[in-house]
């Protein structure tokens, strides 16, 4: 399969990263096909996806034409042999190791033998589940950042076994939906998530120690070291459990206490503290708009 021969698009989960992967694949022209579990699951992604649009309509960033032709070029099943004919395939499903397993299973059952399969777990390690497929030369990972069709970022990270022109065709396919991608090896956190989640648990135990507030905290980094979030504000943002979750994949991986969450994180897990989903996290969201 060559670049140029990628015309229809299988993405597996309508989430919130699914969604605004199915929304980018379908602006940037191609046909998208999406799996989901249920027609209610793939209702709630529809809906992620009109909201998104009608948010660039309103702004006048894309006309009604447009709108209607990217919505058009976008169709959902619960079935998988709707796969049949796709070139190019974005895994989004939920990231569990046995929901990966079983979509991989129904994948190749059905998949051409040369198309690409990319992931966008944010944690699990890739070249185990390129294992789990039938093609893991033909498998990578490709993690895109939230909210996707924002975000310019996407992360390319080859597994052992992948081929050379299957991390080609990938970094062509991330510039062809309007993405900058980077390339990096598979290590626990790929390139943003190491470096960013020690500095949520460091920023954690600070508060932890009343070493300062989230408020000075993020202050601080926002005017010191020009972040436009700082870090608390940004665990709210994207969930407080997010960042607990990966320090103890990090934990796992290297064994390194540093990477350990602290009390606070895992009391403000389960205390449901989450960000801003839940009204409360480092801040308090129920009093403001
Ligand atoms: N949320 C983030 O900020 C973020 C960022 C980067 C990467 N990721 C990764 O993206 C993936 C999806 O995360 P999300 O936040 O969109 O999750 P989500 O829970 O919002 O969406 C997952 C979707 O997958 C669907 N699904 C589950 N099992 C399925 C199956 N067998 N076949 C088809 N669809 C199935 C669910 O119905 C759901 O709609 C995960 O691997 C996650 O690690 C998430």
């Amino acid at each position: 399969m060559k670049f140029e021969d990628i015309k229809k698009v299988g993405v597996c989960g309508a989430g919130s990263m699914g969604s605004g992967i199915i929304q980018i694949c379908a602006a940037a022209g191609y046909d998208v096909q999406v799996l989901e579990v249920s027609e209610e699951a793939w209702s709630r992604g529809k809906k992620l996806i009109e909201k998104s649009l009608g948010r660039l309509l309103k702004k006048e960033k894309i006309t009604q034409e447009e709108y209607n032709n990217i919505i058009n070029r976008i169709k959902f099943s619960t079935d998988v042999s709707e796969f049949k004919d796709v070139d190019f395939v974005v895994e989004a499903v939920f990231e569990k190791i046995e929901v990966k397993k079983e979509t991989y299973n129904k994948l190749d059952s059905v998949l051409k033998d040369d198309v690409i399969v990319a992931t966008n777990t944010s944690s699990l390690c890739i070249t185990e589940l390129s294992s789990l497929t039938n093609r893991p030369e033909k498998f990578i990972g490709m993690h895109f950042f939230n909210p996707v069709p924002m975000m310019k970022l996407v992360e390319i990270i080859p597994a052992y076994q992948t081929d050379e022109k299957t991390i080609e065709i990938a970094m062509k396919f991330a510039e062809k939906i309007g993405k900058s991608p980077v390339k990096c090896t598979d290590t626990p956190g790929f390139i943003v998530n190491r470096l960013l989640v020690p500095m949520f648990l460091e920023a954690t135990r600070m508060v932890e120690e009343g070493v300062a507030t989230p408020e000075d905290i993020d202050k601080a980094m926002k005017l010191g070291a020009g972040m436009p979030m700082g870090p608390c504000e940004l665990m709210d943002f994207t969930g407080v459990e997010i960042s607990y979750f990966v320090g103890n994949i990090f934990y796992e991986y290297t064994k390194n206490p540093y990477y350990t969450p602290p009390h606070l994180m895992r009391k403000m897990v389960n205390a449901g503290f989450l960000g801003r989903k839940t009204g409360k996290g480092f801040y308090d969201y129920s009093k403001k708009d």
